[in-house]
Parts: C-alpha cells; structure tokens; sequence
C-alpha cells in the first residue's frame, strides 16, 4: 500500500536537483545580480543520490526528473543517468535543461539511457534571448535541440514560459518552431515562486489568454486527453498540432500533485512553494539505517497538506511571494535550487 498524505495523494514522482548553479540569467527565475550558492561540500554525490532514490522508490516513485539551476553543468551527469536507469523500479527518467550545453552532451545523455529531454525555451529572437536570459546563448539551445533530435530523443518537449510584453507575440512563432523540430510546446504561466522577485499578476499571460489568441490564429482549439497528474493540459490546432499549457498560476493542480523534490544538497521539499524542507542528508551521512530513513519519509510525506499555488491563487494583493531580504539568506526558497 502506497503512502498517501493528508490529501490523499500519492507520492509518484521525484524531481531531484542535481546543482544550483545556472548558466542563464533568466528574468523569471534569476533576475538578481548576486546570489547565495549551497556550499559545495554540501552537495550529494552521485552515491548518495542513487541511495536516496531507491528511498523513494520503495515509497511507490518511478518517475524521476532531474533538474538544476541547470544540470548540464554538473560534472559526469551520464554516470548519474546511467546509474539510475539501471533501477528496475524506474519507469521515467527525464531531464529538464535549458539547453545551452546540449550540443554536445546530448548523444552521450541518449547512451547513458535518459528516456526523455524537455528544453526550456523562450523565444525565438537572439535580442530578446539576450534581454530575457542575459546570454547571446539562443544559437547554442537551438544547436542543442537539433542535437537531442539527431540523438534520438523523439518526446522531445519545448518549455516556454510567457510573459506579458516579453514574448507574448511569438505564441505562434515557438509552435512553427516546435512543429519543424518535432518537439511539442508547452506555453507556462508566469508563476510568483520563490526567486521571481520581479512578478506582478499583470505580467501573467493566462491559459484563458494564449488559448484565445492562439485561436485568433490557427481557428477553433481542440482540447486533448491528458493523465490526471500531470500538470500540462493538451491541445491541438485545427491542423492536428498537438501543444500544451502549464497553467499553475490560474488553474493550479495541486490537488493530483503527486511530486516531491529533492535539492542538490538532499532537502526534500514538498511543494515548489514550501517554505522549509526536510534535511536528508545529514541522517545519510551519520549513517541512518534505510528503514530509519523510509520512515522518515513516510512520516512526512503522510504529513503533507501542500498546496501552495491553489494557496497563492487565494491570497490577496498579490506580489512577489518571497522577500528579497529573505532569499538572501536561505538559497533553498530559489526556484534555481528547488528545480523548474
Ligand atoms: P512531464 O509531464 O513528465 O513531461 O513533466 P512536467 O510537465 O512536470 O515538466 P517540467 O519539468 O518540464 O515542468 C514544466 C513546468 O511546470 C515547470 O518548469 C514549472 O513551471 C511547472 N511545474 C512543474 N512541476 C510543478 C509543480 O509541482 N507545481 C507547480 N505548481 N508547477 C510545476
Ligand atoms: N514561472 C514559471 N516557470 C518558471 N520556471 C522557473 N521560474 C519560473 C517562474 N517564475 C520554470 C520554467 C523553466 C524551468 C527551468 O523552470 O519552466 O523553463
Ligand atoms: Fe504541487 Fe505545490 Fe505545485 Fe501545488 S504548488 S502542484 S502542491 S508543487
């Protein structure tokens, strides 16, 4: 019997940051100009990472994503993969990059057995690559993602999140892309997490929104099948192309919310809102026995009422949701360090 929490749900999937660090500046996600780094002999090794996965999959995972900052940049990520492919528990391994590395990891991701790539991308544009990201990287992920598709990664998924006055224009643009590369888009709402110091709801580009003015376009959307727990819905133009929209910002999911993640420095955090984690690693490292730590776990995880965007949807006068001055003294409430 799986353990459920106080919801009822389950705990399927694990998104297990594997470093802070990013090579991209994304105005969403990083727009400051210094940041506070986990200390790196914090950070798990590759060791610690599979022992803490088998925790979990006895806790009922098997799917797991691996995530930054961006995690291309660290060292020997293959090994991990194929460390963690070769779990018989496991169904799903993925990885979310941005993609600037991908060129030339992508065939050796492939070997060392990742099922599947999402990319996240923005825009088409190298001026507003470089405005949003503060990198002339667009050359480098668009590289990388023809790349991935000549390794043989044909799930390939395209994440773009859409902000006002930004990149909202170039809905239609980021679907021909995706349509040329074989990959399928999936529009995000700009949410208010932690590190997203520059939000403000006029800035959020809403399901509602991109579904209307996509059907501006392309004629009447159809809506598609899509699992209960996932958080894209799915839609397909009148010419049969599939898309997808993230909406956590309008239309949170939190009720099938069946993820947990996992910091680069082993803090198991609940929800990507979660204002404190459980450390794991500090009992790792002294030794814990796996039946200590499987109940640990449980304990937790049977303790979890989480359900922070459906929360955030209900507070009022809405802004950012964490204070820089706070940020600056904990590096676990970044989104960079608890993955996108
Ligand atoms: P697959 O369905 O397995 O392809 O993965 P996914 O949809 O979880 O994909 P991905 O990791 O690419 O996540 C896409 C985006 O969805 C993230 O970058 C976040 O913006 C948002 N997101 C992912 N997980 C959560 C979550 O647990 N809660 C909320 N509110 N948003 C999430
Ligand atoms: N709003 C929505 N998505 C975000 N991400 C990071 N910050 C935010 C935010 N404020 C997600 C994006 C990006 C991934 C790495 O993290 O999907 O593609
Ligand atoms: Fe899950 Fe928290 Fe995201 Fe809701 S906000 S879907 S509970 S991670």
């Amino acid at each position: 019997m799986s353990t459920l929490d106080t919801l009822g749900r389950p705990l399927r999937s694990l998104r297990i940051s594997v470093t802070d660090r990013c090579n991209l500046r994304c105005h969403y996600c990083m727009p400051e100009d210094e940041y506070l780094w986990l200390p790196r002999e914090d950070v798990l090794s590759f060791e610690e990472v599979s022992a803490l996965a088998d925790l979990f999959g006895d806790m009922g995972v098997d799917r797991i994503r691996l995530t930054g900052g961006e995690p291309l940049l660290r060292r020997d990520l293959p090994s991990l993969i194929a460390q963690l492919a070769r779990k018989p528990w496991l169904t799903d391994l993925a990885l979310t990059t941005n993609g600037v590395l991908l060129a030339d990891a992508a065939a050796e991701l492939r070997q060392a057995g990742l099922h599947r790539l999402t990319v996240s991308l923005d825009t088409l544009r190298a001026d507003r690559f470089l405005a949003l990201a503060r990198r002339e990287s667009l050359p480098a992920v668009l590289s990388g993602i023809d790349a991935a598709r000549r390794a043989g990664f044909t799930d390939l998924k395209i994440d773009s999140v859409i902000t006002r006055g930004d990149n909202d224009d170039e809905l239609g643009d980021l679907l021909e892309y995706g349509r040329a590369v074989g990959a399928e888009v999936r529009f995000i709402e700009y949410m208010d997490v932690g590190g997203a110091t520059r939000w403000r709801p006029e800035a959020v580009v809403s399901r509602a929104e991109i579904l209307s003015r996509l059907a501006d376009q392309y004629g009447p959307i159809q809506p598609l099948p899509s699992p209960p727990s996932a958080p894209a819905d799915r839609f397909q133009l009148p010419d049969g192309l599939a898309f997808g929209i993230i909406a956590s910002t309008t239309q949170p999911f939190c009720r099938t919310c069946d993820r947990a993640r996992l910091t680069a420095d082993g803090v198991l955090l609940l929800c990507l809102y979660a204002q404190h984690g459980t450390d794991l690693r500090r009992p790792l490292r002294a030794g814990a026995s796996r039946d200590t730590l499987l109940n640990l776990l449980r304990a937790v995880w049977r303790g979890r009422a989480n359900r922070g965007a459906e929360e955030r949807r209900g507070a009022r006068d809405r802004g950012s949701y964490i204070p820089l001055s706070v940020l600056k003294r904990d590096a676990h409430l970044e989104m960079h360090t608890r993955g996108g």
